[in-house]
């Protein structure tokens, strides 16, 4: 072998070394991972293509799991009546429109010392509730609820309805929906 051949000899076992080392990085291109793929250093994270997986011990082997994406709280306030629409001691299921999708039922009622807002559906079932009367009913089983506060008057729902923030301002009544609740 003369010299320039073991010149190119030497160069490309240096390369194939570095290539066994970095396991096939030496261009600098990451492996791609995906969940469950094995890796080396638990709690190690990698963000790729905007997914971040951490490094975790799952019965005994290191391998990538997606890392928990947390949500972020998103708060929307509607204008859902005006002030007028709404007399004292009444009720009316609005529509409320909601950025993350679709809208969700909400019972308003007008009291004494402001307005209610309550999650129209049933806490037994989910069926949609209605004023009769003085009282909010569920007509599917029966269940009864106090209209300004929400609370059960008689079952088989045990849970009050789900109260929103409401306010009033500028002839209009606002209810505050969140996409965590
Ligand atoms: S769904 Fe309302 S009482 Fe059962």
């Amino acid at each position: 072998m003369n010299k320039s051949s073991r010149r190119a000899f030497l160069s490309a076992t240096v390369a194939s070394f570095a290539w066994l080392l970095t396991g096939g990085q030496a261009s600098g291109a990451a492996p791609a991972i995906t969940a469950g793929s094995p890796c080396k250093v638990k709690g190690k994270e990698r963000t790729v293509n905007g997914v971040t997986f951490v490094c975790r011990n799952v019965k005994g082997k290191l391998v990538w799991r997606k890392s928990p994406t947390v949500v972020q709280e998103q708060v929307f306030t509607v204008r859902v009546l005006e002030s007028a629409a709404l007399e004292l001691g009444g009720s009316k299921v609005v529509d409320v429109p909601v950025p993350w999708g679709g809208t969700t039922g909400v019972v308003v009622t007008r009291t004494n010392t402001g307005i209610t807002a309550l999650r129209v559906n049933c806490t037994h079932a989910g069926f949609p509730v209605a004023r009769v009367g003085n009282v909010l009913e569920c007509e599917l089983h029966g269940s009864r609820f106090e209209p300004t506060t929400g609370a059960v008057l008689n079952g088989p729902a045990v849970s009050p309805l789900f109260r929103y923030e409401a306010t009033e301002s500028n002839n209009g009544i606002y209810v505050t929906v969140r996409n965590n609740v």
